[in-house]
């Protein structure tokens, strides 16, 4: 059975899913937003479907999990449920409430107060079997956020379809999560959640706002304006989120800043700033954009792949709903893409769509459909307390060939996230051929690091780098070559697709390994390495130009 949404005519936040036995595309010549979002919301929910298991009431974990369910995912499953509405959703959809909220922490005292398990077979956190090494050890910090926002669109758009004890259950629930996000504070006993933390810090925000009026808690209200206020601070700097241009999180900070726009109270400091935010994360979207290699162009400051096209991401959904699954940076292929587990986020995206597209102006919106030509865009982003100052981007746009950069200098290695898989400060993509994107991308090993993208051209140097900390190396990974024809893959200067000449003060002999280990984001990839000779005086650099 398909479904329809009938998005189009209704007023936002009373959005309506009727079952019917007539597939969305019979439904005339309309080839509108709509019709992009019914289309998203059917592919992924119907995907979603076939992991569900009726003996536990969970979703089965689609990738890597702390168990065999996955109690995150699960709970977006409720919300989509109430949202399609079908034979069986409803009570399913109830079942799930209860089973996570079964899992949520209710001590006051533990630092991990209002979460939910991570997975359902989790023992107590904080425990010998399960020691509590801080966030992110035997509880994520974000799952609040991430149950709690799925949820409050839930019970917004969907309670009548509940009984009033699920309401009432789910509300309490919700109360509890949205104090216990309170005890997050950058900095105090090893949590991350500062204002730079883009994506669950304005995810919290809209938490905090709606759970506070819903429930009458003033002080949860007051917390959502001070939170919306902190963000805005920081966002007016460079007119930029700190987590800037991640092929994941940028879909995520847009998609609960529409959240913000659909949700927030009337009057709320969210409603005042959010058109300001979200107009302007469209429109550096459709800069950074290549309709033509279908990608985010770097850096990336948070990515979990190289190629938008082999892997999920949470840009995609916003450009599907946007302007159709045809031009999004979406696999053609969804079994065996590369962290799929995110595909199960789609259909709130789907439900989403309405509100975040009142933002996307129409030269925006053309330009994540046809790549508008060459250009530059450079901005800046500012992570405080990582940062020792604004970092600076640069990204040169041509239609076969990307190239990003950041400088930067912070007091860690691999972004404010400490990751260096997922941060990405230099990144060149460009057409191999006709169907493969080719990505040569810098892994870090230093924290303060001096990229530059100009045309055809990256420079990288590292300001602070001396002999006595040595070895101090250039790592680039390349990937994209999936079917080799024997093309010989030599080092920098030997491509497939692309001429670089490479111009440096380390040795001129660099390495140049096929790595299969798959502990980078799965990927497979030619680990070519420069080293600085043991002693030297002038800053290490490296420049690549386009021949
Ligand atoms: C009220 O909210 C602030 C954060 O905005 C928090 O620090 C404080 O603990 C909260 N007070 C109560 C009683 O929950
Ligand atoms: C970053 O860019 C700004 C504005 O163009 C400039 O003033 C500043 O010196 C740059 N900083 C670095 C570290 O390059
Ligand atoms: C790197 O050096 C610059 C001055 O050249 C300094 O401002 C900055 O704090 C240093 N950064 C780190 C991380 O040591
Ligand atoms: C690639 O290298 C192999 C072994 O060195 C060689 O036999 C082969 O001819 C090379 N292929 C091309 C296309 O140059
Ligand atoms: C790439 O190779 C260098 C030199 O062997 C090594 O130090 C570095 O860890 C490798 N990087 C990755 C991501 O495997």
């Amino acid at each position: 059975m398909k479904i329809s949404f009938a998005i189009l005519g209704l007023t936002a936040g009373h959005l309506v899913g009727f079952a019917s036995a007539v597939p969305f595309h019979s439904r005339g010549a309309q080839s509108s937003s709509s019709t992009y979002a019914d289309d998203m919301f059917n592919t992924a929910i119907e995907w979603n479907d076939g992991f569900w298991n009726e003996d536990a009431g969970y979703l089965v974990a689609a990738a890597s999990n702390p168990g065999r369910y996955d109690t995150r995912h699960t709970a977006w499953y409720a919300t989509q449920l109430l949202a399609r509405n079908g034979h069986g959703d409803v009570a399913r959809a109830v079942r799930i409430f209860d089973n996570v909220i079964s899992g949520q922490y209710l001590d006051p005292a533990d630092q991990w107060y209002g979460d939910y398990t991570q997975s359902p077979s989790a023992p107590q956190p904080g425990t010998t079997e399960y020691p509590d090494e801080g966030p992110y050890s035997s509880w994520d910090p974000n799952i609040r956020d991430f149950v709690g926002c799925a949820w409050l669109v839930a019970l917004n758009d969907y309670d009548h379809l509940l009984p009033a004890e699920t309401v009432a259950r789910v509300e309490k629930s919700l109360h509890i999560a949205a104090k216990g996000d309170l005890y997050r504070v950058g900095g105090v006993d090893g949590d991350n959640l500062y204002p730079c933390y883009s994506n669950p810090w304005i995810m919290r925000t809209i938490l905090q706002n709606w759970v506070g009026t819903r429930v009458g808690d003033k002080n949860l209200t007051q917390s959502g304006e001070k939170f919306a206020q902190e963000l805005y601070d920081l966002w007016s700097m460079y007119h930029t989120l700190s987590e800037f241009n991640s092929p994941t999180y940028s879909g995520v900070a847009m998609w609960a800043l529409a959240l913000w726009s659909q949700y927030a109270s009337d009057g709320s400091l969210l409603q005042k700033y959010v058109p300001e935010i979200l107009t302007a994360s469209w429109n550096e979207l459709a800069q950074l954009y290549n309709a033509n290699l279908k990608n985010l162009a770097g850096p990336w400051d948070r990515t979990y792949g190289y190629n938008m096209m082999s892997y999920t991401s949470l840009v995609a959904p916003v450009i599907w709903g946007a302007v159709g699954k045809e031009y999004a940076p979406f696999p053609k292929q969804i079994s065996g893409m590369y962290h799929q587990d995110d595909f199960a986020f789609y259909p709130l995206f789907a439900l989403a769509m309405p509100e975040m597209l009142k933002y996307l102006s129409a030269q925006s919106k053309k330009n994540l459909v046809e790549f508008p030509g060459e250009h530059l865009h450079t901005a800046q982003a500012y992570s405080p307390p990582f940062d020792t100052y604004p970092r600076n981007i640069t990204t040169w746009m041509s239609k076969d060939l990307t190239i990003g950069a950041e400088t930067l200098a912070q007091d860690v290695i691999g972004g404010a996230a400490k990751s260096t898989s997922a941060f990405n400060p230099a990144v060149i993509q460009w057409a191999i051929d006709n169907s493969q994107t080719g990505c040569v991308t810098h892994w870090v090993t230093e924290s303060s690091i001096h990229a530059v993208a100009s045309p055809n051209a990256l420079d990288i140097s590292y300001p602070n780098a001396t002999s006595t900390d040595g070895p101090v190396s250039f790592n680039f990974l390349f990937s994209g070559l999936a079917v080799s024809h024997r093309v010989n893959v030599t080092g920098l200067e030997g491509l497939p697709g692309l001429k670089l000449k490479v111009t440096t003060n380390a040795l001129a002999d660099y390495t140049i390994v096929y790595d299969t280990d798959q502990s980078v984001n799965d990927f497979i990839f030619y680990n070519i390495t420069y080293t600085m000779p043991e002693q030297f005086t002038d800053a290490p650099f490296i420049s690549l130009r386009v021949v």
